[in-house]
């Protein structure tokens, strides 16, 4: 029992008229962990949650949770789960503290009033009880809504995207948020489309693309699965000669890119050793009595992992208005 996973799938579909929103995907999520799904807008990843949370039914494939059918025991799963909901319009007139009883309510809990400030101190909105919605702020808003989704004390919490939009520091706030609720013993199952906020906040991340889960393991292990550790770039003010073969020949290089135009030169290249491809690098330019600017070297990263696994760069939309298609 300890080792089953809390939420299984197996094979999962869900097609929209001719188009395959998932496309027979496998997830097991372990219960304790903050698991994320991470993909690029369009990737699948609202209609998978929904599927999970009983929202949607899937096309074909089998999802359980706690051991309940997504499908046919649905009753079973809304009971133990917790959905924070997009909409910050419902009942407008209540406070935080007001909502946060009222769900206490609908779920049958003994005893609303204490649950509602204990959760208003867990999310860090307890001066903010007697506000409404419209009178927090993005990040208190999300806040807010993490709350109402943990009244019932979830097994599984389910966040989609729940830092977009949000400035920085209401992201690392929210973040902690998402940590605390992960300590009091409920696992989270969130959806983003940040790269740094998967790679920081979760235990586990699955990448989807199109449809398909194409990665699933911890940030660092899918970083440790690249050949390079880490790419050095440098730039030049003249067009360099220098092919990619060349470059990638270099001691420690993995891969290689160069475009020239007349303005000059950028190259990147992957290394297993930094060290060892830099030197190498500085002895080319010697040799050629070239300058080389801007010459840095960044880890790999999570998008290094995408642009490997999909050929395509991760355009990290940090603004994107990501519309969630349920009404
Ligand atoms: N109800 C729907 N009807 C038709 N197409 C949909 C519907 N919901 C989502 N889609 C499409 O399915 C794809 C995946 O959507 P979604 O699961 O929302 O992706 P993500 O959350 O990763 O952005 C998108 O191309 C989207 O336009
Ligand atoms: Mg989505």
């Amino acid at each position: 029992m300890i080792d089953q996973p809390v939420i299984q799938l197996r094979d999962v579909r869900k097609r929209y008229g001719d188009f395959m929103a998932v496309n027979g995907i496998d997830l097991d999520v372990h219960s304790g962990e903050i698991f994320g799904i991470l993909g690029p807008n369009g990737a699948g990843k609202t209609t998978t949650l929904e599927m999970i949370e009983g929202l949607r039914a899937p096309d074909s494939g089998t999802i359980t949770l706690a051991g309940f059918d997504a499908v046919r025991q649905n009753d079973e799963v809304r009971k133990i789960i917790g959905v924070q909901l997009q909409s910050t319009s419902l009942f407008p007139y209540l406070s935080a503290q007001e909502l946060l009883e009222l769900f206490g309510h609908f779920y049958g809990i003994s005893n609303p009033v204490a649950r509602a400030t204990d959760l208003l101190a867990k999310v860090n909105l307890t001066d903010k009880g007697q506000s409404r919605m419209e009178q927090l702020s993005g990040g208190q808003q999300q806040r807010l809504s993490i709350a109402l989704a943990l009244v019932n004390s979830p097994v599984v919490s389910f966040l989609d995207e729940p830092t977009t939009g949000l400035d920085p520091h209401a992201r690392r706030n929210l973040w902690q948020t998402i940590l605390d609720v992960r300590a009091s013993g409920s696992t989270v199952v969130l959806t983003t489309h940040y790269m740094d906020e998967a790679e920081q906040l979760c235990d586990r991340i699955a990448i989807m693309d199109g449809g398909n889960v194409i990665a699933c393991d911890t940030p660092a292990a899918l970083i440790r699965s690249l050949p390079q550790d880490a790419v050095v770039k440098a730039t030049s003010s003249q067009p360099l000669e220098w092919t990619t073969g060349q470059l990638a020949a270099l001691p420690g290089a993995t891969s290689a890119d160069i475009t020239t135009a007349d303005v000059g030169s950028h190259l990147a290249i992957g290394t297993a050793d930094v060290q060892a491809t830099i030197v190498a690098l500085l002895n080319l330019a010697d040799a050629h009595a070239v300058r080389l600017d801007n010459l840095a070297s960044t880890s790999a990263s999570l998008e290094d992992v995408f642009l490997a696994l999909t050929g395509r760069t991760y355009a990290n939309t940090d603004d994107a208005d990501v519309a969630e298609g349920v009404a």
